[in-house]
Protein backbone atom coordinates (compact mmCIF):
# COMPACT_ATOMS: atom_id res chain seq x y z
CA UNK A 1 0.00 0.00 0.00
CA UNK A 2 1.25 3.40 -0.92
CA UNK A 3 0.53 5.78 1.93
CA UNK A 4 -0.98 10.06 1.58
CA UNK A 5 -3.78 11.96 1.91
CA UNK A 6 -5.99 11.93 -1.62
CA UNK A 7 -4.39 14.80 -3.02
CA UNK A 8 -0.88 13.84 -2.81
CA UNK A 9 -1.92 10.69 -4.17
CA UNK A 10 -3.61 12.24 -7.16
CA UNK A 11 -0.40 14.34 -7.67
CA UNK A 12 1.57 11.16 -7.84
CA UNK A 13 -0.81 9.49 -10.13
CA UNK A 14 1.15 9.27 -13.23
CA UNK A 15 3.67 7.35 -11.19
CA UNK A 16 1.50 5.31 -8.94
CA UNK A 17 -0.33 4.24 -12.38
CA UNK A 18 2.85 1.96 -12.89
CA UNK A 19 2.96 0.16 -9.98
CA UNK A 20 -0.76 -1.34 -10.83
CA UNK A 21 -3.03 0.78 -8.88
CA UNK A 22 -5.57 -2.15 -7.59
CA UNK A 23 -7.78 -0.20 -4.66
CA UNK A 24 -8.07 3.10 -3.23
CA UNK A 25 -8.91 2.61 0.54
CA UNK A 26 -8.39 4.45 3.98
CA UNK A 27 -4.72 6.60 4.24
CA UNK A 28 -4.22 5.05 0.68
CA UNK A 29 -3.98 3.51 -2.62
CA UNK A 30 -2.98 -0.40 -2.68
CA UNK A 31 -1.06 -1.22 -5.47
CA UNK A 32 0.24 -4.57 -7.14
CA UNK A 33 3.51 -3.58 -8.66
CA UNK A 34 4.55 -7.54 -9.66
CA UNK A 35 1.30 -8.57 -11.03
CA UNK A 36 0.78 -6.55 -14.24
CA UNK A 37 3.46 -8.08 -16.21
CA UNK A 38 5.91 -5.33 -16.08
CA UNK A 39 9.79 -6.08 -15.54
CA UNK A 40 10.18 -6.64 -11.84
CA UNK A 41 13.97 -4.99 -12.02
CA UNK A 42 11.96 -1.88 -13.23
CA UNK A 43 9.26 -2.37 -10.44
CA UNK A 44 11.98 -2.26 -7.97
CA UNK A 45 13.21 0.58 -9.18
CA UNK A 46 10.06 2.46 -9.68
CA UNK A 47 8.99 1.55 -5.94
CA UNK A 48 12.34 3.05 -4.76
CA UNK A 49 12.04 6.19 -6.62
CA UNK A 50 8.50 6.56 -4.86
CA UNK A 51 8.34 10.19 -2.77
CA UNK A 52 5.40 8.72 -0.83
CA UNK A 53 6.11 5.83 1.27
CA UNK A 54 5.02 2.45 1.04
CA UNK A 55 4.86 -0.98 2.61
CA UNK A 56 4.23 -4.18 1.32
CA UNK A 57 0.92 -6.05 2.19
CA UNK A 58 0.73 -9.22 1.14
CA UNK A 59 -3.05 -10.46 -0.41
CA UNK A 60 -5.05 -11.48 -3.41
CA UNK A 61 -4.55 -9.80 -6.14
CA UNK A 62 -6.95 -10.00 -9.19
CA UNK A 63 -5.74 -10.65 -12.65
CA UNK A 64 -4.66 -7.82 -14.46
CA UNK A 65 -4.08 -8.61 -18.05
CA UNK A 66 -1.76 -5.81 -19.00
CA UNK A 67 -0.06 -3.27 -17.01
CA UNK A 68 -1.90 0.28 -16.57
CA UNK A 69 -0.15 3.73 -17.47
CA UNK A 70 -0.99 7.21 -17.84
CA UNK A 71 -0.02 8.48 -21.79
CA UNK A 72 -1.40 11.45 -23.48
CA UNK A 73 -2.92 12.53 -20.51
CA UNK A 74 -5.50 9.54 -20.28
CA UNK A 75 -5.03 6.56 -17.79
CA UNK A 76 -5.12 3.54 -19.55
CA UNK A 77 -6.45 0.01 -17.21
CA UNK A 78 -8.27 -3.12 -17.14
CA UNK A 79 -11.04 -3.01 -15.18
CA UNK A 80 -9.34 -5.44 -12.52
CA UNK A 81 -6.96 -2.34 -11.65
CA UNK A 82 -8.18 1.14 -9.49
CA UNK A 83 -10.32 3.75 -10.86
CA UNK A 84 -8.56 7.28 -11.63
CA UNK A 85 -8.53 9.59 -8.51
CA UNK A 86 -11.19 12.76 -9.42
CA UNK A 87 -9.77 14.57 -12.21
CA UNK A 88 -7.69 11.74 -14.20
CA UNK A 89 -9.11 10.84 -17.44
CA UNK A 90 -9.07 7.33 -17.68
CA UNK A 91 -10.67 4.62 -20.41
CA UNK A 92 -10.86 1.25 -19.51
CA UNK A 93 -9.69 -1.86 -22.17
CA UNK A 94 -10.93 -5.31 -21.56
CA UNK A 95 -8.66 -8.50 -22.01
CA UNK A 96 -8.66 -9.02 -25.73
CA UNK A 97 -6.89 -9.68 -28.61
CA UNK A 98 -6.63 -6.60 -29.99
CA UNK A 99 -3.14 -4.41 -30.80
CA UNK A 100 -2.51 -2.00 -28.11
CA UNK A 101 -3.66 -3.34 -25.35
CA UNK A 102 0.07 -3.37 -23.55
CA UNK A 103 1.01 -0.45 -25.13
CA UNK A 104 3.15 -0.79 -27.98
CA UNK A 105 5.77 2.12 -28.73
CA UNK A 106 4.25 3.18 -31.91
CA UNK A 107 0.47 3.06 -30.08
CA UNK A 108 2.58 5.58 -27.46
CA UNK A 109 3.66 8.41 -29.89
CA UNK A 110 -0.33 8.24 -31.35
CA UNK A 111 -1.53 9.40 -28.01
CA UNK A 112 1.97 11.52 -27.35
CA UNK A 113 0.98 13.06 -31.07
CA UNK A 114 -2.62 13.25 -30.72
CA UNK A 115 -1.98 17.14 -29.12
CA UNK A 116 -1.39 18.28 -32.09
CA UNK A 117 -4.34 17.52 -33.94
CA UNK A 118 -7.82 19.70 -33.88
CA UNK A 119 -10.54 18.59 -32.50
CA UNK A 120 -13.63 17.25 -34.55
CA UNK A 121 -15.22 13.92 -35.70
CA UNK A 122 -12.41 11.10 -35.68
CA UNK A 123 -11.74 8.37 -37.47
CA UNK A 124 -9.57 5.63 -35.66
CA UNK A 125 -8.81 3.60 -39.20
CA UNK A 126 -7.64 0.14 -38.23
CA UNK A 127 -8.25 0.53 -34.08
CA UNK A 128 -7.27 -2.89 -32.93
CA UNK A 129 -7.87 -2.63 -28.86
CA UNK A 130 -9.74 0.80 -29.79
CA UNK A 131 -7.19 2.73 -27.11
CA UNK A 132 -6.79 5.65 -29.60
CA UNK A 133 -10.44 6.08 -30.01
CA UNK A 134 -11.43 5.97 -26.41
CA UNK A 135 -8.66 8.76 -25.62
CA UNK A 136 -10.26 10.88 -28.37
CA UNK A 137 -13.18 10.42 -27.02
CA UNK A 138 -12.27 10.75 -23.16
CA UNK A 139 -10.26 13.81 -23.75
CA UNK A 140 -13.87 15.39 -25.54
CA UNK A 141 -12.10 15.63 -28.93
CA UNK A 142 -15.09 14.66 -30.67
CA UNK A 143 -17.37 11.54 -31.93
CA UNK A 144 -14.95 9.19 -33.70
CA UNK A 145 -16.04 5.68 -35.80
CA UNK A 146 -13.12 3.15 -35.21
CA UNK A 147 -13.32 0.45 -37.61
CA UNK A 148 -11.18 -2.99 -37.91
CA UNK A 149 -10.97 -5.75 -39.81
CA UNK A 150 -10.42 -8.29 -37.26
CA UNK A 151 -13.89 -9.28 -35.33
CA UNK A 152 -11.60 -10.09 -32.35
CA UNK A 153 -10.31 -6.46 -31.99
CA UNK A 154 -14.31 -5.07 -32.94
CA UNK A 155 -15.49 -6.66 -30.17
CA UNK A 156 -12.42 -5.84 -27.40
CA UNK A 157 -12.99 -2.31 -28.82
CA UNK A 158 -16.64 -2.33 -28.92
CA UNK A 159 -16.94 -3.99 -24.89
CA UNK A 160 -13.77 -0.86 -23.66
CA UNK A 161 -16.01 1.26 -25.31
CA UNK A 162 -19.28 0.16 -23.00
CA UNK A 163 -16.79 -0.27 -19.69
CA UNK A 164 -15.21 3.19 -20.37
CA UNK A 165 -19.23 4.79 -20.48
CA UNK A 166 -17.99 5.99 -24.17
CA UNK A 167 -20.72 4.08 -26.27
CA UNK A 168 -22.58 6.88 -27.13
CA UNK A 169 -19.20 8.66 -28.73
CA UNK A 170 -17.45 5.64 -29.91
CA UNK A 171 -18.86 3.85 -32.92
CA UNK A 172 -17.27 0.75 -33.44
CA UNK A 173 -17.27 -1.64 -37.00
CA UNK A 174 -16.44 -3.90 -38.65
CA UNK A 175 -14.92 -2.78 -41.99
CA UNK A 176 -12.09 -3.10 -44.03
CA UNK A 177 -10.85 0.61 -44.75
CA UNK A 178 -10.78 0.13 -48.35
CA UNK A 179 -14.38 -0.34 -48.03
CA UNK A 180 -15.16 2.93 -45.93
CA UNK A 181 -17.35 5.94 -47.57
CA UNK A 182 -15.79 8.65 -49.17
CA UNK A 183 -18.08 10.80 -46.36
CA UNK A 184 -16.14 8.25 -43.56
CA UNK A 185 -12.63 10.06 -44.37
CA UNK A 186 -13.90 13.07 -45.72
CA UNK A 187 -13.67 16.04 -43.23
CA UNK A 188 -12.38 13.46 -40.38
CA UNK A 189 -9.06 13.46 -38.19
CA UNK A 190 -8.34 10.36 -39.52
CA UNK A 191 -5.76 8.51 -36.64
CA UNK A 192 -4.01 5.82 -38.55
CA UNK A 193 -1.70 3.25 -36.73
CA UNK A 194 -1.49 0.58 -39.11
CA UNK A 195 1.16 -1.33 -41.88
CA UNK A 196 1.75 0.23 -45.27
CA UNK A 197 -0.95 -2.26 -46.93
CA UNK A 198 -3.50 -0.55 -44.61
CA UNK A 199 -2.30 2.80 -45.47
CA UNK A 200 -2.51 2.32 -48.59
CA UNK A 201 -6.05 0.76 -48.39
CA UNK A 202 -7.44 4.10 -46.61
CA UNK A 203 -5.74 6.08 -49.97
CA UNK A 204 -7.46 4.34 -52.18
CA UNK A 205 -10.93 4.75 -50.83
CA UNK A 206 -13.16 6.22 -53.65
CA UNK A 207 -13.68 9.92 -54.36
CA UNK A 208 -9.99 10.61 -53.03
CA UNK A 209 -11.38 12.05 -49.80
CA UNK A 210 -9.11 14.49 -47.82
CA UNK A 211 -9.15 14.51 -43.62
CA UNK A 212 -9.05 17.14 -41.86
CA UNK A 213 -5.59 16.14 -40.01
CA UNK A 214 -3.96 13.45 -39.49
CA UNK A 215 -2.15 10.79 -37.37
CA UNK A 216 0.01 7.90 -38.91
CA UNK A 217 2.33 5.58 -37.39
CA UNK A 218 3.43 2.45 -37.98
CA UNK A 219 5.77 2.71 -40.57
CA UNK A 220 9.52 2.81 -41.28
CA UNK A 221 11.08 5.96 -42.48
CA UNK A 222 10.97 5.30 -46.00
CA UNK A 223 7.35 3.80 -46.22
CA UNK A 224 6.41 6.81 -44.10
CA UNK A 225 7.70 9.64 -46.72
CA UNK A 226 6.02 7.60 -49.28
CA UNK A 227 2.38 7.70 -47.26
CA UNK A 228 2.96 11.49 -46.43
CA UNK A 229 3.46 12.26 -50.28
CA UNK A 230 1.01 10.84 -50.93
CA UNK A 231 -1.53 12.85 -49.08
CA UNK A 232 0.75 15.77 -49.72
CA UNK A 233 -0.92 15.20 -53.28
CA UNK A 234 -4.54 16.24 -51.68
CA UNK A 235 -3.24 19.01 -49.96
CA UNK A 236 -2.40 18.14 -46.86
CA UNK A 237 1.35 19.06 -45.19
CA UNK A 238 3.57 17.46 -42.80
CA UNK A 239 3.35 18.37 -39.33
CA UNK A 240 5.91 16.92 -36.11
CA UNK A 241 7.05 14.03 -36.33
CA UNK A 242 8.57 11.36 -34.10
CA UNK A 243 10.55 8.15 -34.27
CA UNK A 244 11.25 5.15 -31.43
CA UNK A 245 13.72 2.65 -32.78
CA UNK A 246 12.23 1.65 -36.81
CA UNK A 247 8.53 3.35 -35.75
CA UNK A 248 7.94 6.80 -37.16
CA UNK A 249 4.83 8.35 -36.54
CA UNK A 250 3.62 12.00 -37.84
CA UNK A 251 0.71 13.89 -37.96
CA UNK A 252 -0.42 16.12 -41.17
CA UNK A 253 -2.61 18.83 -41.69
CA UNK A 254 -4.70 20.52 -43.84
C1 LIG B 1 -0.90 -1.66 -35.40
S1 LIG B 1 -2.59 -2.00 -35.06
C2 LIG B 1 -3.10 -0.44 -34.31
C3 LIG B 1 -4.15 -0.58 -33.22
C4 LIG B 1 -4.46 0.71 -32.47
N1 LIG B 1 -5.06 1.70 -33.36
C5 LIG B 1 -3.23 1.29 -31.82
O1 LIG B 1 -2.81 2.39 -32.21
O2 LIG B 1 -2.68 0.65 -30.92
C6 LIG B 1 -3.26 -1.95 -36.70
C7 LIG B 1 -4.69 -2.45 -36.81
O3 LIG B 1 -5.13 -2.24 -38.14
C8 LIG B 1 -5.96 -3.31 -38.51
N2 LIG B 1 -5.95 -3.38 -39.99
C9 LIG B 1 -4.91 -3.70 -40.81
N3 LIG B 1 -5.28 -3.60 -42.09
C10 LIG B 1 -6.57 -3.19 -42.10
C11 LIG B 1 -7.50 -2.89 -43.13
N4 LIG B 1 -7.18 -3.00 -44.43
N5 LIG B 1 -8.74 -2.49 -42.77
C12 LIG B 1 -9.08 -2.39 -41.46
N6 LIG B 1 -8.24 -2.65 -40.45
C13 LIG B 1 -7.00 -3.05 -40.75
C14 LIG B 1 -5.35 -4.53 -37.82
O4 LIG B 1 -6.30 -5.56 -37.67
C15 LIG B 1 -4.88 -3.93 -36.50
O5 LIG B 1 -5.85 -4.08 -35.49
Amino acid sequence: MVTGDPAALAAEFPVLAGLEPLAWVAGGLLVAPFAGGRDPDEQRARLAAMSLPWRADPGPVPPLPFPAAVGGGVYRRSPGHAPAPPGVPEVVLVDGEGFGLAEHVTTGMCLDLMGDLPDGPALDAGCGSGILALAWGRLGRGPVLAVDLDPHAVTQARESAWASGLDALVTVRRAGLQSLSHDEVHGRVVLVNAPRIAQDALLSVRGEPVPSAMLVSGLSSGAMDEVIGAWATRGLRAGRREAAGRWHAATLHA
